[in-house]
């Protein structure tokens, strides 16, 4: 690893711009899954906004029980939060949108939005986030979310994922600091985060950055497989599907595909 590319606790803490997500930083050289460590610290109630991160994952997980690969090079971290009952449906909206603009102002390539919670660069994965909590009665005890960038890895030398993902630094040609991604992404989670009011703003943009909406997608949920065109996405992130038939599906969580190259007309 590049000495640019080092991170530490203060290298991310230092003059960092936000008031609580980020100022305690727990670094690990490996880790199982940052999701089972910012889940003990929550419990234990870690102060809101404390990020576990880990240069390597043993045992990334992923959304729908799946293995998240998280090699040395990637960006692998959760954040604990304490959000209200109402705001739970924002977070995913929220990180994903933030992870975008940080790779925009970092990066300075176009990041797309892939229902319900990829990002993507010219088509291909290059994040995946998680959202996980628990409930007491009607409150939310805590929330964590988890994010997995392909920062600088060699898609090459991961050839089961490389027909459909992609990484930043396959993307520019050379590595970028890891650092800054971090640090920019803290801050714009943050500004979310505290602006989210009734959560229009936030689902807004998060709508708009859709590269879903009009297309003819195949989603599968669960047992099921759907197909049709994504016509719209409700406020609370349900995605709202036109079958051919023109009978419509509402399907709350699933993995999609885009089945088409031409957009069909976009309706909101
Ligand atoms: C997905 O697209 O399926 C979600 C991937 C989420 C991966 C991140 S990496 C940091 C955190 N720790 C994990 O074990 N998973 C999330």
């Amino acid at each position: 690893m590049k000495m640019t590319d080092f991170i530490s606790p203060e290298l991310i803490t230092g003059g960092l711009e936000t008031r609580f997500i980020g100022q305690r930083v727990i670094h690990f050289l490996s880790h199982g899954s940052t999701m089972e460590a910012a889940r003990q610290e929550a419990r234990r109630a870690a102060a809101e906004g404390t990020v576990v991160i880990t240069e390597e994952q043993m045992a990334g997980r992923g959304r729908v029980k799946r293995v998240w690969l998280s090699p040395r090079g990637s960006i692998s971290l959760s954040v604990v939060l304490y959000p209200a009952i109402y705001q739970l449906p924002y977070l995913i909206m929220l990180t994903s949108v933030a992870v975008a603009r940080s790779i925009e102002a970092t990066a300075g390539l176009k990041a797309q939005l892939k229902w319900p919670n990829d990002v993507l660069i010219e088509g291909k994965k290059v994040c995946g986030t998680l959202i996980e909590n628990e409930l007491q009665g009607d409150k939310v005890a805590w929330a964590i979310i988890g994010i997995g960038i392909n920062a600088n890895i060699r898609m090459r030398d991961f050839p089961e994922i490389a027909a459909t993902a992609t990484s930043l630094s396959d993307e520019l040609g050379k590595n970028i600091s890891r650092v800054e991604i971090i640090r920019r992404l803290l801050v714009e989670m943050e500004k979310l985060y505290l602006s989210l009011g009734d959560g229009e703003l936030i689902y807004q943009e998060w709508r708009n950055r859709l590269i879903t909406l009009g297309r003819r997608v195949q989603v599968v949920e669960g047992e099921k497989t759907l197909v049709g065109v994504a016509e719209a996405v409700s406020k609370d992130g349900i995605l709202v599907l036109r079958h051919d038939d023109g009978s419509v599906s509402h399907v709350v969580a699933g993995d999609v595909t885009l089945r088409d190259t031409v957009r069909a007309p976009r309706r909101r």
